[in-house]
């Protein structure tokens, strides 16, 4: 998640969401930049993030975050809740740049970690020390102290360490072991257009990139299970490589095909329509139809597709070839023994090629599932992709972002209570210029930091306290000034209690087997 500069103020919800409806249009994901994100509906257009709201109905007793549309994205979700529901195995997991002290942004992050340890997944948090060296430059003297920090605010908010798994990249040599292979699997091209890279870039850039992708598919590495990867819309693109790289390490990859050749999905998809339509006219659809006649049929009908001359010429040179719908087995990294055994393995009609196999019998989730056992039978990881949720980012007290350069603008959950306190009634609001027009006209809540603070954590669990709140300002009942009050005793009463806990959680975190004092200090 973004840890520090990376937050705006369009965050603010009303206790359910509007999914960002003010104008401004800049969406930026840059993970270790300045991520903006003025309208996050963008990131459902722009960059293929669903909406939470789409799979909130699948989750047993969604999270309050959730509820209130502070969790507003997701990709690939649904394969986490419907696990969570079915009680079948799942895991969370995230990681936290020690660049300083653990604030109320990361509590999001925390909780959501938390959560999903007690639904029942294997949870881990990671301290990302490598990439705030690489990244950020921190000394490990300054990299130590803030990993002891942020993983007694862990524990303190709830996380099981015996039941889950904390660690630090630096010392997790699986970590490590699995970064360097995946990096067997990108080149710097690649890596340069997702993360504007260029020939400046230091080397611990890349690293630090087949370090996080090692984290995120790291609770695989003792078998494939649905994993969620709770972060800021700022780690989007490393979600994206993840998931493009678990792929790419599968022995198989199984698609769908009608003939010996390769098509992509829009052609497959021409194919299937002249297909279609030419079957239901023949006497035996596994023999009648041939390439030349589905080339003959895309030329008469012409759908409209970018795609439809390429598709025509492959049918062409297909010739007598009879279309017959399939699903094929890419050998992608197969070992000989492998491949050897899938082919044992296909129940039915098959035709054996050099490279894949094709399956007449099978469906396309059989096929998955073969595809993935054969695998893990012969040494492989079987990985699926990973999930993620996307949190808003929090707006700053002091209007505008969120920075750690500012300690006005955010509450570290190792401020003093009575600072803690101070910030929130020095807070801007979303009130009027007078007391009259804000009993006329109501408050702004959707532009309020302060009713962030209620949403985001202040009510916890409390939706009608939280909703009380938001009706009030809008209705004109409530004023700021008693509203900060209200707020400010909350955050601070929330500190205390935090920082208590804190104290606590050294015992615990005295007895868990994690390196606190880094072996690479000099
Ligand atoms: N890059 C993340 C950040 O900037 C930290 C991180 C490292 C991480 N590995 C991860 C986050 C794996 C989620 C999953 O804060
Ligand atoms: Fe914000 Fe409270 Fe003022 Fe409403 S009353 S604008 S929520 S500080």
């Amino acid at each position: 998640m973004a840890d520090d500069g990376t937050h705006d103020r369009e965050g603010a919800p009303a206790v359910r969401s509007d999914g960002g409806t003010k104008g401004a249009d800049t969406v930026a994901l840059d993970p270790w930049g300045s991520s903006t994100v003025d309208d996050y509906r963008k990131l459902f257009e722009e960059f293929g993030i669903e909406s939470f709201d789409d799979v909130l109905p699948r989750v047993p007793t969604p999270h309050y975050l959730m509820r209130r549309g502070v969790i507003f994205g997701h990709r690939d979700y649904r394969s986490v809740a419907d696990a969570m529901t079915n009680g079948d195995p799942f895991a969370v997991l995230s990681g936290f740049m020690p660049t300083g002290d653990p604030h109320i942004g990361h509590k999001l992050v925390f909780d959501e970690l938390i959560w999903h340890q007690e639904r029942g997944g294997d949870a881990y948090g990671l301290i990302a020390d490598l990439e705030a060296h690489a990244a950020r430059g921190l000394s490990w003297d300054e990299i130590d102290k803030h990993t002891e920090s942020y993983l007694l605010s862990l524990i303190a908010l709830g996380f099981d360490p015996e039941e889950g798994e904390l660690y630090r990249q630096s010392t997790n040599r699986d970590v490590q072991d699995l970064a360097f292979e995946l990096g067997t699997k990108a080149n710097f091209s690649e890596l340069g257009a997702i993360y504007d890279f260029d020939g400046e870039t230091e080397v611990s850039y890349m690293q630090s990139v087949v370090t996080q992708m090692a984290d995120i598919l790291y609770p695989q590495l003792d078998g494939p299970k649905p994993t969620v990867i709770p972060v800021g819309p700022d780690q989007d693109p490393h979600m994206r490589l993840a998931r493009d790289l678990a792929g790419r390490m599968r022995y198989f990859k199984v698609t769908e095909a009608y003939a010996s050749f390769e098509l992509d999905d829009q052609e497959r998809a021409l194919v299937t329509r002249a297909y279609e339509a030419l079957a239901a006219d023949v006497d035996d659809p596994e023999t009648d139809v041939r390439c030349t006649d589905a080339a003959a049929w895309l030329d008469a009908e012409r759908p409209d597709s970018a795609s439809l001359e390429s598709t025509i010429e492959t049918l062409e040179s297909g010739g007598k070839e009879p279309l017959r719908p399939r699903v094929r087995f890419l050998d992608r990294n197969a070992t000989d023994d492998a491949f050897e055994a899938l082919i044992e393995a296909v129940e039915g009609e098959k035709r054996v090629y050099e490279g894949h196999v094709d399956s007449f019998d099978l469906d396309r989730e059989a096929a998955e599932e073969l595809a993935r056992q054969v695998e893990l039978d012969h040494g492989g990881y079987g990985f699926l992709p990973p999930s993620s949720i996307y949190h808003r980012f929090m707006s700053g007290l002091t209007g505008g972002k969120m920075s750690s350069s500012i300690p006005a603008s955010h509450i570290s959950l190792l401020d003093d209570p009575e600072d803690g306190y101070d910030k929130v009634k020095s807070a801007t609001t979303g009130g009027r210029e007078t007391a009259e027009e804000q009993r006329e006209l109501g408050g702004e809540a959707d532009e309020c930091p302060v009713y962030e603070l209620y949403a985001y954590l202040l009510s916890g669990d409390d939706d009608e306290f939280a909703t009380h709140v938001y009706e009030e300002c809008v209705g004109g009942e409530r004023l700021c000034g008693g509203c900060k009050e209200q707020a400010a005793e909350l955050m601070a009463e929330f500190l205390e209690a935090h920082q208590e806990k804190r104290e606590e959680a050294k015992d615990v975190l005295d007895g868990i087997d994690i390196e606190l004092d880094s072996p690479r200090k000099r």
